[in-house]
């Protein structure tokens, strides 16, 4: 169904790397269309540009303060990217042994600067990462405290604890990746942190370091981050009358993005973030660690697909795209906007569609109802604002193989990850 509305203008993408130049979508200076055509599609783009300028907003802004941004590792696992963020003087918040992997390839520099965070932490992730040396151990539970202490013990190693304590604080974000309140999974209670920080002070193995609170993902408000790290704060500072050497605080990752088009200023976000982190934190002499992951990648990337098909079905209208959600599950999963745009701005009328990938599911849409200029089989569109939790969510779902991947450093295309293929995907089955 084409509707009679005239053409949306070229919107403004701004913070983003992706422009129309001369009608052609680019990201940092490379054609999407060209790079489309050499390494076909469904592809993720990165800009390099675009990575390197987030971390220098965090590093400008907190430069007042003895930190360290361990990235996690999570929103974007990948190698090249990892090398980057390593060379930028990054370490890793790191949640398994394959993680810590990945570290050990990309960046083996920044090993010691690796902070391991996750509720169910196996043993030989623990022993892998204590055989590193890694700075932080980010403990969840008592039981895991105990198998830490022992692995320490065997090893004859000494771990860094800070326990993730859960701060009881409501942070506006999908329910799915809040993570600070009473009921979630995560930490331990803060209430009940000062017992639990004593019992780790007298195990074997166990040094008490820091103290660590996470309170969710795509948090857009500064107001929880700075409660959190008040009561974070106040644990620290019991803690130090106890004996505790506490000389970290890692106040984790979660710094929302804007999703849509309307105006965002990062740099002007991270100073205020910035400013809420030190005020609670103020006169208290620690190491801050932040564990950014979404701020610094998401709006660097697009997953760039082509339209294989159109169809009516009803009153309504869909466009097939070859891209499809296990490369992309961010809306199918959390309900999340991504802005869609076709790659060459044509003077074409509006359409209401659905935006929609070959997977055999109703949940595998990209957008619904979504107003964009006609599509047509044929035709390359670009989803934004996908640099995190893309491709690092993508799995083989209906036997369909990764993309590749392309960043794209000082205008120039790198392929830093092969389109996989049948023979990748069924490697390790057995008949
Ligand atoms: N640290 C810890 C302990 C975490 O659990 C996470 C994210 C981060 C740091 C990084 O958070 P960020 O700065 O990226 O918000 N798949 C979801 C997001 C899941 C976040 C999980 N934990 C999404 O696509 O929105």
């Amino acid at each position: 169904m084409s509707l009679s509305i005239p053409p949306a203008a070229r919107p403004d993408l701004s913070p983003r790397p992706f422009t129309y130049a001369n009608a052609r979508l680019t990201c940092s200076g490379a054609d999407l269309t060209e790079l489309a055509e050499r390494f076909g599609t469904p592809l993720y783009v990165y800009s390099a540009d675009a990575i390197r300028e987030r971390v220098s907003m965090l590093q400008t802004e907190f430069a007042a303060v003895p930190n360290t941004l361990c990235y996690a590792v999570k929103a974007n696992s990948s190698l090249a990217i990892l090398k980057m963020l390593g060379e930028l003087g990054c370490g890793f918040d790191i949640v398994s042994g394959g993680e810590l992997e990945r570290v050990r390839r990309a960046a083996p520099q920044a090993l010691r600067q690796v902070v391991f965070s996750g509720v169910g932490k196996q043993i030989w992730e623990i022993d892998a990462a204590l055989n590193a040396d890694i700075l932080l151990f980010n403990v969840e539970s008592e039981a895991e405290l105990e198998v830490l202490s022992s692995r320490a013990t065997a090893l004859g190693k000494t771990a860094k604890i800070a326990l993730r304590v859960n701060p009881d604080v409501f942070a506006d974000t999908h329910p799915y990746i809040s993570t600070g309140l009473r009921e979630h999974k995560f930490g331990i209670a803060i209430e009940r942190a000062r017992d639990v920080y004593r019992r780790a002070a007298q195990l074997s193995g166990i040094e008490p370091a820091g103290v660590s609170v996470h309170i969710g993902s795509q948090i857009r408000a500064v107001e929880p981050f700075q409660q959190a790290l008040v009561r974070v704060r106040g644990l620290a500072e019991e803690l130090r009358s106890d004996g505790l050497n506490i000389r970290y605080i890692d106040g984790g990752g979660g710094f929302g993005i804007e999703y849509g088009v309307a105006a965002f200023d990062p740099a002007a976000r991270v100073a205020e973030y910035s400013a809420a982190v030190r005020t609670a934190l103020n006169g208290i002499n620690v190491q801050l660690l932040l564990e950014p992951g979404r701020f610094l990648v998401a709006q660097a990337g697009a997953l760039l697909t082509r339209v294989l098909y159109t169809k009516q079905n009803g009153a309504k209208h869909f466009v097939i795209t070859d891209a499809a959600m296990n490369d992309l599950i961010r809306p199918a999963l959390y309900q999340a906007h991504h802005e869609i745009l076709p790659v060459l701005h044509e003077s074409r009328a509006s359409q209401l569609a659905d935006i929609v990938g070959p997977v055999c599911e109703s949940g595998d849409f990209f957008a619904r109802d979504r107003l964009t200029p006609e599509l047509r089989s044929g035709d390359l569109v670009a989803l934004l604002d996908a640099g995190a939790y893309g491709m690092s969510l993508a799995s083989h779902y209906n036997t369909r193989v990764h993309p590749a991947e392309v960043l794209i450093e000082a205008g120039h295309p790198r392929l830093i990850r092969r389109r996989e293929t049948l023979d990748d995907l069924l490697a390790a089955e057995l008949l």
